[in-house]
């Protein structure tokens, strides 16, 4: 990583405090972001700064993704991800994270060979699958599996960052594998195993979707677009579940239970467990649908708690370009792929209500990645309970290179906010016979 203080512009804000003036740097990312460090301001002053939901903070310098929520531009270490959907493999976007340049030729061959090496999970770990209950949720069965990856493969060692490059691609080489399983045990269907001859994407497919009675055949139009989605899941900066990653990694844990945990961050409906809500809620709305006002008004009345899922985001201030890419991908695959889905018409129906609202343009509600991509993901095949699994498939790139450029940065401490207590003050203890209820 640059040297942060590459970044000071040599200007300072002053914050008056009781008479006492402090001069706090001003900080310029690459981009022109503008930040005030306070990483003194508690030494210097004993204030803290107060900020619920991290709305204002920055955590850290990276140099990673950048993001400009009010103009919807999203980049990957400098590419535009409309430019990678189109032009890229995940593979490549993957390396791209990782390795901080899209690969050469040999490089990427290299990737892909290390990925097809480290495909199979040990066998032991199949029989785990057997014992959770017939309804367990994908995404706790994922978490669990990751994380205990570090028992099957406890190679890292004391140095988090030995044999980093291996520990990625079986990372990302076996969470395909353990999601497909995981798929395949829950409906009582034998396991397909990956492939050397496919593709990253290729072999997902199959090993989701081929079956001793009816062969799968990969087409490569879904590889195409699972490849899309994919990409456009990658990485999305500072997000609940890659803060989850980094925070849980400063402890000093290893990549496998960082990334468990992401993934429990990630299950969560206002995060990544979005796509599985919008599904949900589409499909209610397809059982009333002469009631589709009625929802909307339900979207913004104060006191109930129901929520356009698939919109709004802390971030953009407009329409979310995934979302946008999205909306392209979802009509051209349906329509590829011969489908006919009377939950696009809501969604559309939606989106055209909510944007012409009042309620909705205050609030710069648009549109996000979760959206229109369960429909993409019905539409190959893809069980709703297993949309969440395929956010965390795209977003396991971008949690390794965080976690990466983590352990790599030298002003790296422990993640541990602070708070303001205000509880009761200190009072005398009460013995058991004297409390009153
Ligand atoms: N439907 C109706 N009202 C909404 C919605 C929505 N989806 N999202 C925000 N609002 C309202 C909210 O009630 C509030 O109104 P008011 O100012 O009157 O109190 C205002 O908009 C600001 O919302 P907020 O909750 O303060 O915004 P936030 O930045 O804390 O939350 C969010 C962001 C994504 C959690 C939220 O927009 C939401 O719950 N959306 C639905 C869930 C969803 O689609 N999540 C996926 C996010 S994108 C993928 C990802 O990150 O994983």
């Amino acid at each position: 990583m640059k040297k942060p203080d590459r970044y000071a512009t040599g200007r300072t804000a002053q914050l008056d405090l009781d008479g006492k003036i402090l001069h706090l740097p001003i900080i310029e990312g690459s981009e022109g972001e503008r930040a005030i460090d306070i990483r003194s301001l508690r030494a210097d002053s004993g204030f803290i700064t107060l900020d619920s939901g991290y709305t204002n903070t920055g955590s850290c310098f990276s140099e990673i993704t950048y993001l400009d929520g009010e103009q919807g531009i999203l980049n990957y270490r400098g590419y535009d991800i409309k430019e990678l959907a189109e032009r890229c493999t995940f593979v490549e976007v993957a390396y791209l994270l990782l390795h901080s340049s899209l690969p050469t030729r040999e490089e990427l061959d290299h990737f892909r060979h290390l990925l097809g090496q480290y495909a199979l999970i040990h066998e032991d770990m199949i029989h785990f699958f057997d014992h959770f209950p017939p309804n367990a949720t994908p995404m706790s069965i994922l978490s669990s599996m990751v994380n205990v990856l570090c028992n099957f493969y406890p190679e890292m060692g004391e140095d988090p960052l030995q044999d980093i490059d291996v520990t990625s691609a079986r990372l990302i080489s076996k969470i395909r594998t353990i999601a497909s399983f995981s798929y395949k045990k829950s409906m009582g269907h034998p396991l397909v195993y990956p492939k050397a001859d496919l593709s990253y994407c290729g072999n997902f497919l199959n090993m989701m979707f081929d079956s001793p009675v009816r062969p799968y055949v990969v087409r490569p139009e879904v590889v195409v677009t699972l490849n899309k989605l994919l990409i456009l899941h990658a990485d999305h900066e500072q997000n609940c579940s890659t803060s989850t990653v980094r925070i849980v990694g400063s402890a000093g844990v290893n990549l496998y239970a960082s990334i468990s945990a992401g993934i429990n961050a990630l299950w969560g409906p206002l995060h990544g467990g979005a796509n599985e809500a919008v599904i949900k809620m589409l499909e209610t709305i397809h059982k009333d649908k002469d009631n589709l006002k009625k929802y909307i008004a339900k979207a913004k009345d104060r006191n109930d708690p129901f929520r356009l899922s698939g919109f709004g985001h802390r971030v953009y201030k407009t329409y979310d370009p995934r979302a946008l890419i999205l909306k392209e991908a979802c009509d051209e695959t349906l329509k590829v792929l011969n489908v006919n889905d009377p939950l696009l018409d809501i969604a559309r129906e939606i989106e055209e209500i909510a944007l012409n609202d009042q309620y909705f343009i205050e609030r710069n509600l648009y549109p996000n990645v979760d959206f229109y991509s369960g429909i993409i993901y019905r539409a190959i095949g893809i069980p709703t309970n297993m949309f969440t699994v395929m956010f965390a498939l795209g977003r396991l790139p971008g949690w390794i290179a965080h976690w990466k450029e983590m352990q790599e940065d030298p002003m790296r401490r422990i993640g541990r906010p602070r708070q303001i207590y205000i509880g009761p003050r200190r009072r005398p203890f009460v013995p058991i016979d004297q409390r009153s209820p």
